[in-house]
């Protein structure tokens, strides 16, 4: 992850934080409307949802500083996703709707080299995970 792209990743991330409760709302209506198959695998409420979202987001940002310290950490994220039934093909669902939602929070601001860094930065976690 180049200084560029970090940097691009935290300027969004300052116009997502105040808004991160619609772009909860905007982001599960997108991944279940397009696959309702993983309705189920979310047990929690809402609130819970959006805390994990949240929690998924935050760790990214994270990741940009300390990518080698995190791999374990995001390892074992992965075990426990896939005592909670979810399977290597839903990240590239859990990463289309969290791209759309993106671009639909971000607008302008969504530029071609914005969603490349993000692209990497999700890809990075989900083929650590899966
Ligand atoms: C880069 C990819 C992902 C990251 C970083 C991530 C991160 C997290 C975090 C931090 C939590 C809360 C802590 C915990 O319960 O362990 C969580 C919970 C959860 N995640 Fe993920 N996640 C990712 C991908 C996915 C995918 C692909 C799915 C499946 C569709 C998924 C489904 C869930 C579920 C079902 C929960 C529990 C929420 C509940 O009980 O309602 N996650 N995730």
């Amino acid at each position: 992850m180049t200084p560029e792209r970090i940097v691009l990743i935290r300027a969004s991330f300052t116009t997502l934080q105040p808004r991160m409760e619609e772009f909860s709302g905007r982001f599960y209506a997108r991944l279940f409307e397009r696959n309702p198959e993983l309705r189920p695998l979310f047990r929690g409420d809402l609130e819970k949802q959006s805390r994990a979202l949240a929690g998924m987001i935050e760790l990214i940002v994270k990741m940009l500083d300390m990518q080698d310290k995190l791999v374990p950490l995001i390892h074992y994220l992965g075990d426990r996703h896939a005592a909670a039934k979810v399977r290597p093909e839903h990240y590239a669902m859990f990463g289309d709707a969290l791209m759309w939602t993106l671009e639909q929070m971000l607008e302008g601001e969504f530029t071609p080299d914005v969603r490349r860094a993000w692209q990497q930065a999700y890809s990075f976690m989900a083929d650590n995970m899966s």
